[in-house]
């Protein structure tokens, strides 16, 4: 089919403040990343409901994974429909998006499940979700003539910033938190050609200081504050529900730690719901470590209190689930917002637990990284509470590609993986490498010990 002679008209879209007694609107082309009247975060949104053919939509979408124009190849830009840019926008593009949703069996019987799927988006150009936003978030920085473009990182949004903006040609500047940052996750961002400027202190000051210097100058700032990274971020649930055959799944289960990715499938969901191409919302639920689960906390109180709306950072948070270590998330209330409307729940695992499923998800010949992991570990528990039902259809978000921290995945398998909290964890289905000394004989004889049957 011809993509072009049935595109869409695409809706009008503005920046609308989240805050119910605020609700701002800005023109999209204003570089703001909250709102100038409250400070609410903002949301991009469509100022009347598009009407459009569901069949032609979907089969469009659809015929366009077959399409040569680069911007079909993209699994973000080819739902452009319901993307806040002119049709005809050049946009700065790897390919990301299209990634595998798998069947993974020894995690699901792990979890005392019937079935359980992962939906890989460590399958990206960089590893990790973050090039489905970073595409978008990219694109309007080259709309806007941004002059640098700049993030704070926990590692993933470093990479992801790093190729893009290399593939834009955009200057680009990354705040880390000094030794905190996986050697991999660094590696990226280094070679891609990004300034990475590392910073005493822990990815919350890096947001802090980054977020501050963005309100004056010209620098761009894309980590998930910036409501075009969660526009890019929302196709995964397009993506999503046309691989399962425009159905939901009965629940979607996220890590959570600077809270966007769980706020953007709260989006792409709520979107999906009004347009009419699903007929329920998923329960979506958020898992964090135990040691940086501000949002657990707050979910708790809540649920204990619900007049209380009271947010607690937490000032000194850890585990070795790098990726997430965070304690003041500044998307918390969009992502309050997706949980709280899906019936859905924020809980948290332990490190035992973290690396215990990310060996499962591993032995699934899948693998993730330990921030990804918290997802199984967290449906282990929901199932154990039958606050999941064994024969419930069940998505785990997998965000980022087991090499994003092998240093984790080695002291895991060699057994001297230790945390500050839980001191050396026990490595359960550990796999250590086996010396083999001797000759051909020794060689032979563990070969023959390891037959099936
Ligand atoms: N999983 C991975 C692998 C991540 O890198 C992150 C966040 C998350 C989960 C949490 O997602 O922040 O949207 O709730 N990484 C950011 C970074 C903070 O800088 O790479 P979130």
């Amino acid at each position: 089919m011809n993509s072009k002679a049935t595109e869409l008209v695409a809706p009008h879209f503005v920046q609308r403040c989240i805050e119910h007694d605020c609700g701002h609107t800005f023109e999209l082309e204003r570089p703001i990343y909250t709102c100038s009247v409250c400070n609410g975060l903002l949301d991009i949104t469509w100022t009347d409901i598009p009407k459009q053919d569901l069949n032609v939509l979907r089969s469009l979408w659809s015929n366009r994974k077959t399409s040569t124009d680069s911007r079909d190849q993209s699994g973000v830009w080819r739902f452009r429909e319901l993307l806040p840019f002119a049709q005809n926008v050049d946009v700065i593009s790897l390919k990301e998006g299209n990634t595998p949703l798998y069947d993974a069996r020894k995690s699901a019987s792990y979890c005392n499940l019937d079935a359980l799927r992962l939906k890989h988006q460590g399958a990206n150009p960089t590893g990790s979700f973050k090039d489905t936003g970073m595409t978008v978030a990219v694109s309007q920085a080259c709309v806007l003539s941004a002059r640098l473009v700049a993030c704070a990182s926990t590692g993933n949004t470093a990479a992801s910033l790093a190729a893009y903006a290399a593939r834009a040609d955009l200057p680009c500047a990354i705040l880390v938190p000094t030794g905190q940052v996986s050697h991999a996750k660094l590696a990226q961002a280094l070679d891609y050609g990004a300034r990475v400027l590392e910073i005493e202190g822990n990815f919350d000051s890096c947001m802090r200081l980054i977020r501050e210097l963005s309100e004056h100058g010209s620098l761009y700032l894309v980590n998930s504050i910036n409501p075009f990274r969660i526009e890019g971020q929302k196709t995964v649930a397009f993506e999503l529900v046309e691989q399962l055959g425009w159905e939901a799944p009965d629940h979607l289960v996220v890590p959570g730690g600077n809270l966007g990715n769980s706020s953007a499938f709260g989006k792409g969901f709520r979107e999906l719901l009004e347009l009419g191409l699903i007929q329920k919302m998923p329960r979506i639920s958020v898992v964090q470590a135990v040691g940086a689960s501000p949002f657990a906390k707050f979910f708790l109180s809540h649920s204990n209190d619900p007049a209380n709306l009271q947010f607690a950072d937490e000032s000194h948070p850890t585990t070795l689930a790098s990726a997430i270590k965070i304690g003041a998330p500044v998307s918390w209330k969009k992502a309050w917002r997706a949980v709280d409307e899906t019936n859905g729940t924020v809980l948290t695992v332990t490190e035992q637990e973290i690396a215990d499923a990310k060996a499962i998800i591993g032995r699934d010949g899948i693998g993730c990284e330990p921030a990804s992991a918290t997802t199984v570990a967290g449906i282990r528990k929901l199932r154990a509470q039958d606050l999941i039902k064994a024969d419930e259809h069940v998505v785990a978000v997998l965000t980022g590609h087991v090499l994003k921290d092998t240093d984790y995945v080695i002291g895991y398998h060699n057994k001297s993986l230790s945390s500050d909290t839980e001191g050396l964890l026990k490595s359960n289905f550990n796999n250590a490498p086996i010396a083999v000394t001797g000759g051909r004989d020794q060689l032979q004889a563990v070969l023959t010990s390891l037959y099936k049957g």
